[in-house]
């Protein structure tokens, strides 16, 4: 089935880059490049680049690039003519059908072979469902008796396996498929008997509806099939086994999400996801118009599963079914949300609903209020159901401390941690410094212990990652700021100077009006301290000049003003340091109505040591300019001169230094 050229150009044509890779991962934008986490490899500072002009992208953490058909080939694991297909399809775009020779099948990967053999049999169970008797009297009235409509069934892909042990094998065996094929797709099972290799070979699923699994780009990957009467002796959802083609897992239970592929787009919109168990509560809230709902399938949550969220969105609301174990049983998995740093909120319903039941019984507006209204915190939920435990029994509230701390300490961001730790001491009514201590001997306990390890623990990648000239981390490491948390992505094309403006900046956009004292704002620290220096970075330097003419107006413009401003670069960088996943202004609002001294003080801490680092990379440059003159110049009275201004910029480093905590060689 070739492909004619003409067609492969369209295709490459159409198929728009940042479209292409939106259906992956939420790209931000920044400058005229766009940017995310890699979805090719972990990571929690965004590497990962899109280009639109050139139509390419390209990854500075793991290396991988390309165009669209590259991108798609590497991440759905698939050829280039398969590629293409998939794009095709995506575009609407016709490819000419001509006979399929036996060099193309043989040359299409394990992988493709095993997605057209799930398109098959998802398609055969569709037939079954709309198209025979028994999935009419069977399979279909299971599904309207459950309330969902023929939209939502097509939307879902559902189908219905028939009574029957073989109907679907001997459907795919006339279609092609060989045994070897099928079965390691999961779809059937084969049993040697006397010796006789294939003697027993049935469907997997029989009699039951099927609910297709679908990767983010809607391929097929799996199935889950219920069983449509109770039946203690079956289970009442069987599901596909793992996968793998070449070695790769195809289908991995603890990487997948039940419907992120129907809800992607809205996890997106709506810039929240909410989380279920089942199939049936994904399905029953996206008919009543609730789409950004994905389920992690019965199983605990895993790590992957909440990174493929985190690609769409850093919040999350968990919606549990009513009983009290059950939330307390997975409030353990919740940690780990709060470790890849998303936000997460928590919703119970009445007892003995599930969300599949409470939308059926209120609507989709109402069951909207009610997550609205009734959503708490993670943090505050934990210790609220924690402490209503322990009563007054003393060991137990001590106990629920070092369980909150521990909680705590696991967020990334540390305003959002300082946050936490002041409105949990609040509800326990103790004093707050209880648990910052008590948080800050657990992580040097750990940091201990991790050293004794020799391990590369958390600890030990933040020391390593500090750069010559960089303030280590000398204060406590869970209340404080941390310097990574803060830095700008590694950039290759940008020197260390530029990156310390931008952070400057950063602090003047989002920050400038806040008063470190009564009547002493950011801004004027920040412009009182950098005294006459100028920034080499056009941008910045931009930037800087309003601020100063504004300061010398007597203004102190907000964020506001600065991406409002008439000047295209201002605006647009300002865009792109308010919206960086490491600014704090996503809790801008927020941040406002639970303004602290404790706060101002970590800013104002913020600020010294960006203005101490900037100065200490402006004066490197010149030391260097020192240097180079030197070695080019033979005249005894120049050197003289360049050796006492070297000696002096020697001394400010020194001094920059050593207020900086560090101690430089020479
Ligand atoms: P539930 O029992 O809550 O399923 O299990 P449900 O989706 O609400 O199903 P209905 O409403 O009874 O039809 C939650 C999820 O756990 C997995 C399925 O993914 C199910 O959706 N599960 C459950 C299994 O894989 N196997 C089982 O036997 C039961
Ligand atoms: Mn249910």
């Amino acid at each position: 089935m070739r492909i004619p050229e003409e067609t492969v150009r369209q295709i490459q044509q159409t198929a728009d880059i940042v479209d292409v890779v939106g259906d992956y991962v939420s790209l931000k934008k920044r400058g005229a490049n766009l940017t995310a986490c890699c979805p090719f490899h972990n990571e929690k500072t965004p590497s990962f680049n899109v280009n639109p002009a050139r139509g390419i992208y390209k990854c500075f953490g793991c290396g991988k690039a390309g165009d669209s058909v590259k991108f798609i080939m590497d991440i759905e694991g698939i050829g280039f003519p398969e590629a293409l297909r998939h794009l095709a399809k995506k575009y609407g775009i016709d490819i000419p059908e001509t006979e399929q020779t036996p060099e193309d099948v043989a040359a299409q990967n394990e992988r493709e072979s095993l997605y057209i053999a799930l398109n098959f049999a998802k398609k055969f169970y569709q037939e079954q469902l709309t198209q025979t008797d028994e999935g009419q009297s069977v399979g279909v009235s299971y599904f309207k008796e459950r309330g969902f409509n023929d939209r939502t069934i097509g939307e879902f892909e559902l189908g219905y396996s028939p009574e029957q042990w073989d109907a679907l094998t001997k459907a795919a065996l006339k279609a092609g498929f060989s045994l070897d094929i099928l079965e390691k797709a999961g779809l059937i099972l084969r049993r040697e008997q006397d010796g006789k290799a294939d003697a027993k070979v049935f469907d997997r699923f029989r009699a039951r509806v099927i609910f297709p699994i679908h990767n983010l780009s809607g391929k097929v990957i799996a199935f889950g099939a219920r069983i449509l009467k109770a039946d203690k002796n079956q289970p009442k959802y069987l599901n596909s086994p793992e996968t793998e083609a070449g070695g790769v897992p195809l289908y991995h239970k603890s990487n997948v999400l039940y419907g992120i592929f129907q809800a992607k787009t809205a996890i997106r919109n709506d810039d929240v996801a909410f989380l279920v168990e089942g199939y049936t509560d994904v399905i029953s809230l996206h008919q009543a118009g609730i789409h950004n709902v994905v389920a992690s399938s019965g199983t605990a949550l895993t790590l992957e599963q909440i990174r493929l969220i985190g690609r769409f969105t850093p919040n999350v609301t968990v919606l549990f079914d009513g009983d009290a174990a059950g939330v307390k049983a997975s409030l353990r998995g919740m940690d780990l949300i709060l470790e890849e740093g998303l936000n997460v909120k928590l919703c119970t319903f009445p007892e003995g609903h599930d969300p599949d039941s409470y939308v059926r019984a209120i609507g989709g507006e109402a069951f909207k209020a009610y997550v609205r209204d009734h959503a708490t915190d993670f943090i505050t939920f934990k210790a609220q159901l924690s402490l209503d435990e322990a009563g007054n029994d003393p060991f137990k509230r001590a106990g629920v401390i070092k369980d909150m701390v521990e909680s705590i300490a696991k967020i990334p961001d540390a305003i959002k941690r300082s946050v936490f730790f002041q409105q949990t001491a609040r509800m326990m009514g103790i004093d707050e410094g209880i648990l910052i201590a008590e948080a800050n001997r657990k992580f040097l306990t750990e940091k201990k212990k991790a050293a004794g390890r020799h391990s590369a623990g958390r600890a030990d990648n933040r020391q390593s990652r500090i750069e010559p000239g960089e303030i280590p981390d000398r204060d406590s490491p869970v209340e404080g700021f941390t310097p990574d948390e803060f830095e700008i992505a590694p950039s290759p094309q940008r020197s260390v100077l530029s990156r310390h403006e931008e952070e400057f900046c950063r602090l003047l956009v989002c920050y400038g009006p806040r008063e470190l004292e009564p009547g002493y704002t950011l801004m004027q620290y920040l412009l009182d301290e950098l005294g006459t220096l100028d920034f080499q970075t056009p941008t910045h330097q931009k930037i800087l000049t309003y601020a100063r003419q504004s300061f010398a107006r007597g203004e102190v413009p907000d964020a506001q003003e600065f991406l409002g401003h008439p000047d295209e670069d201002i605006r647009q960088e300002s865009i792109g340091l308010v919206t960086e996943r490491y600014s704090l202004s996503d809790n801008w609002v927020q941040m406002h109505q639970i303004h602290t001294p404790n706060e101002i003080e970590l800013l104002d801490r913020m600020a010294h040591g960006n203005l101490l680092r900037l100065k200490k990379a402006v004066n490197e440059q010149r030391l260097e300019a020192v240097k180079q003159a030197l070695s080019q110049t033979a005249d005894a009275g120049e050197q003289e001169a360049l050796l006492t201004e070297f000696m002096k910029i020697k001394r400010i480093d020194k001094a920059l230094a050593s207020e900086l905590g560090i101690v430089v060689a020479g």
